[in-house]
């Protein structure tokens, strides 16, 4: 699929690729490690680049499905992680369409690096639709970047506050909030982390 958030990916493919496998997702994910289920489950990664943190998840035992849009960056996933049982989909936010014909509801969502480059409207429907996906007691863990847009890119300035207060009208509460600095060193790079949980 193509859409206006997906912008400068696609050129960029072959350099991200490295640049994506070159950290764990033990290093991306470590504020929030203690929040994800113990248990194997069924995972969703939205916008997985070359499926770095699905790879991981399958490898921890969890039923993973890897969504991203990006032709390029997929190819390079399925080829990295070919040893890993990952169902790739072509597919984005933020209606998710293939997803929603599959039925399916998950433990675990990640949208690492992925949420701040829909606009408000999408950010909105987006939300709905992970309310949605979220099963009973499912951690959503989302991740926002600060700072200056790389060129090429379509990226907002998508504060953690109006996330968690857009949350909160579909549904699903917060369970956790930090902000860390960029892993990269990159000037001027900050980070949001962002965990979620529907309402009991
Ligand atoms: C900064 S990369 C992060 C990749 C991966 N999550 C990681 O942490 O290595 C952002 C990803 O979001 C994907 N993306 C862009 N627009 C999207 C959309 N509307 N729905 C889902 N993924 C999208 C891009 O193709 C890209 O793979």
């Amino acid at each position: 699929m193509t859409t206006a958030s997906m912008a400068g990916y696609g050129c960029e493919a072959d350099n991200l690729a490295v640049q994506y496998e070159s950290i764990t997702f033990e290093q991306v994910h470590a504020p929030v490690l203690h929040l994800l289920p113990d248990a194997p489950g069924h995972a969703l990664d939205i916008g997985a680049g070359t499926g770095r943190d699905a790879a991981a998840l399958a490898a921890q035992g969890h039923r993973v499905v890897a969504v991203e849009p990006t032709a390029e960056l997929r190819a390079h996933g399925a080829r990295i992680h070919a040893g890993q049982p990952i169902t790739w989909l072509d597919d984005g936010l933020p209606d998710l369409p293939v997803l929603a014909g599959r039925a399916e509801r998950f433990d675990l969502i990640l949208l690492t690096a992925v949420w701040m480059h829909l606009d408000a409207a999408e950010r909105q429907r987006a939300m709905a639709r992970l309310a949605d996906l979220a099963a009973p007691g499912a951690r959503i863990v989302i991740t926002l970047r600060h700072g200056p847009v790389p060129e090429g890119r379509r990226m907002f300035d998508v504060s953690l506050q109006e996330t968690v207060a857009l949350a909160a009208r579909h549904g699903l509460s917060s369970l956790f909030e930090t902000r860390r600095p960029d892993m990269f060193g990159r000037p001027g790079v900050t980070w949001s982390v962002l965990v979620l949980t529907p309402l009991a």
